[in-house]
C-alpha cells in the first residue's frame, strides 16, 4: 500500500511536465498558424524563388543546433526551419527545377500527411485499421487496372522505387526457388540505363554474386531483344541460370523505355521474371500517349510506380505491383505470435504481410486526397503538359548553335551538350553548370554518356508550364553568352 502510494506521489509529480508533450489547444494553433503561414509563404513565392540556393559548409552548424532540456519557442522552430534548413541547395518543387527527377509539391497530398499524422492510424494491419489498409489495397487496384494487371494481383506502398525494387527483386528470387548455391550461376539481364538500386537490391538480397548480363543498347538507349535473346540462350547452353530481366519503363538517365511488347515475348519463351522498373515513367500510362509508349507493361510479372514521382506526390511514396500477389505473400509469409489477430479480409491483404515493412506511414492518405479531390483529368493533364513541354524543349535547344541533343525524349527526359567552336566541351560545359548553379534560377543535373559529359533536361515537376520551360531555354542562353565573352 505504501508503495502504491509512493508511486501515486510520483507519477502526479512527473504528470505536468509529461502532458506538455501535448500542446495545449491555444499553443496548437499558435504552432498551426505559424507553420501554415510559412507553407502560403512557400507556396506564394515558388515561383519567383530559385530554383537552387548554393551552400556552403556553415549549413554543417546544423549539427550543433540546440536540442537542450527545455524547448525554444514556436516563432524560432519555424523561423529556423525555413531559413537553415529548407532554404540551402536544390528547391526541388521549384518550377524551374529540371535535374534528377523533379519533384512536386502538392498542396492536397501534404494536407492528406498532415492528417495521417494526426490521425497515426496503424496501417499496416487490416484488424487495426481497416480504412486505411482498405485504402491502400484501393490505390493499389487502381495502379493495377492502369498497367493492365489482372484480378489475382497485388501490392503495396512503398517508401520509394529503392525499395519496391528490392522487394521485387526478392519476391523473383524466391518465385525462381534460387538457393545459394545457385546464386553464382543466376544471371539478370539489364541494360547500362538500369537504376543503380537493381545492382543494390540484387546485393541486399545475397544476391551479390550474380551475373549480370549488360543487354546492348540501341542508339537510343534501349535493350536490343534480339540480342537479350541470344545472350539467355547463350548462357543456359553454358549450364548459367538464366532467372530475371530488368527493363526500364522510363530510364532516370535518357527517359528510354526499352521495348516492353518485346522484352515481354522473350521472358515468356524463357520463362524468365519480367520485371518493369516504371518507377519514373509509370504514371505517364494516364495518358494516351504513354500508354502507347509502355505498351506490353501488362506482361510483366511486377512492375514499380512511383507516386512521388509522376504522380507528383511527396517523396516517400513509391509502389511495387505483382501479377500474382500470392508470390509477394510467399516472400514475406512470416510468424509472430503477438500479430495472431492480423489476418486478412478475403482478397485484402494487409502491407505487413506482403512488404517488408511492418509498422508504416499512412501513405495511401497523401495519394488519396489529391487524386480524389482533384479527379483524375488533372493528372492526366500534367503529364500530357509535361511530355509536350519535354518535346518543346528538345527542339528549342536542337535550335541552338553550338549545341548537341540526345534523341528526342521518349518521356520527358533528355541530354544536351554545349559544342562550343574553340575550348574543350568538357572544361566548359563545367563551367556552364557552375554557372547555371551561381544563378540559381534553373537547375539541371549532369550526367555522362559514351564518357562524356551531358546535361540532363527532366520535365516533371508538377509547377513546370511553358513560362518555367522559357526561362530555362533563355538562362542556358545567357550563361553561354557570358561564359563565350569571358577572355580565356
Ligand atoms: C527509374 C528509377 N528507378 C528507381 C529509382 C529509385 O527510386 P527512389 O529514389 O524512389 O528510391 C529511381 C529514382 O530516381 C528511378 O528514376
Amino acid at each position: 500500500m505504501k508503495d502504491q502510494n509512493t508511486l501515486r506521489h510520483k507519477l502526479s509529480k512527473l504528470a505536468p511536465a509529461s502532458k506538455t508533450l501535448d500542446l495545449s489547444p491555444e499553443n496548437r494553433k499558435v504552432l498551426a498558424g505559424l507553420a501554415i503561414n510559412y507553407a502560403e509563404r512557400f507556396y506564394d513565392t515558388l515561383e519567383s524563388k530559385e530554383a537552387y540556393n548554393p551552400f556552403d559548409e556553415s549549413v554543417n552548424d546544423l549539427l550543433n543546433s540546440s536540442l537542450g532540456e527545455n524547448g525554444i519557442s514556436a516563432d524560432e522552430a519555424i523561423s529556423f526551419l525555413e531559413h537553415k534548413i529548407i532554404s540551402p541547395g536544390l528547391n526541388s518543387a521549384s518550377g524551374r527545377n529540371f535535374g534528377y527527377i523533379p519533384g512536386s509539391s502538392l498542396s492536397a497530398a501534404a494536407i492528406g500527411d498532415y492528417l495521417a499524422a494526426v490521425t497515426n492510424r496503424y496501417a499496416s494491419v487490416y484488424s487495426s485499421s481497416p480504412g486505411a489498409v482498405v485504402l491502400e489495397a484501393r490505390l493499389v487496384h487502381w495502379m493495377a487496372d492502369l498497367v493492365g494487371y489482372p484480378a489475382g494481383s497485388g501490392g503495396y506502398l512503398a517508401s520509394g522505387g529503392s525499395i519496391a525494387n528490392f522487394t521485387a527483386v526478392v519476391t523473383a528470387r524466391d518465385d525462381a526457388g534460387l538457393k545459394g548455391e545457385d546464386y553464382s550461376r543466376a544471371v539478370v539481364y539489364l541494360t547500362g540505363q538500369t537504376h543503380h538500386c537493381v545492382d543494390r537490391a540484387l546485393n541486399l538480397s545475397g544476391l551479390r554474386e550474380c551475373i549480370r548480363r549488360y543487354v546492348p543498347m540501341d542508339p537510343s538507349f534501349r535493350m536490343m531483344p534480339e540480342a537479350l535473346n541470344r545472350q539467355i540462350i547463350e548462357d543456359a547452353d553454358n549450364g548459367l541460370i538464366p532467372w530475371l530481366i530488368v527493363a526500364s519503363a522510363g530510364s532516370t538517365d535518357s527517359g528510354a523505355v526499352d521495348p516492353l511488347v518485346d522484352i515481354g515475348s522473350v521472358a515468356q519463351t524463357h520463362n524468365l521474371w519480367f520485371h518493369v522498373d516504371a518507377a519514373y515513367g509509370g504514371f505517364f500510362m494516364l495518358t494516351s500517349e504513354g500508354k502507347k509508349k509502355l505498351a506490353g507493361i501488362e506482361l510483366s510479372d511486377s512492375v514499380v510506380l512511383d507516386p512521388h514521382k509522376s504522380l507528383f506526390l511527396p517523396y516517400g511514396t513509391g509502389a511495387l505491383l505483382v501479377k500474382d500477389v500470392a508470390k509477394l505473400v510467399s516472400s514475406h509469409a512470416y510468424h509472430a505470435s503477438y500479430m495472431k489477430h492480423a489476418s486478412d479480409e478475403p482478397g485484402i491483404f494487409s502491407p505487413a504481410d506482403i512488404s517488408p515493412e511492418l509498422t508504416k506511414h499512412f501513405r495511401a492518405l497523401r495519394m488519396w486526397l489529391p487524386l480524389t479531390l482533384l479527379g483524375l483529368k488533372a493528372f492526366r493533364a500534367a503529364l500530357e503538359e509535361k511530355l509536350l513541354l519535354a518535346n518543346y524543349l528538345w527542339v528549342e535547344f536542337s535550335r541552338m548553335d553550338d549545341i548537341e541533343v540526345s534523341p528526342p525524349p521518349q518521356l520527358s527526359i533528355f541530354m544536351f551538350r554545349w559544342i562550343p567552336e574553340g575550348g574543350d566541351p568538357e572544361i566548359l560545359n563545367r563551367q556552364l553548370h557552375d554557372a547555371l548553379l551561381k544563378d540559381g534560377r534553373v537547375f539541371l543535373s549532369t550526367t555522362e554518356a559514351d564518357g562524356k559529359f551531358y546535361f540532363r533536361v527532366a520535365v516533371l515537376s508538377s509547377a513546370t508550364h511553358l513560362e518555367e520551360a522559357e526561362i530555362l531555354v533563355q538562362t542556358v542562353k545567357d550563361k553561354i553568352t557570358e561564359i563565350s565573352r569571358k577572355p580565356g
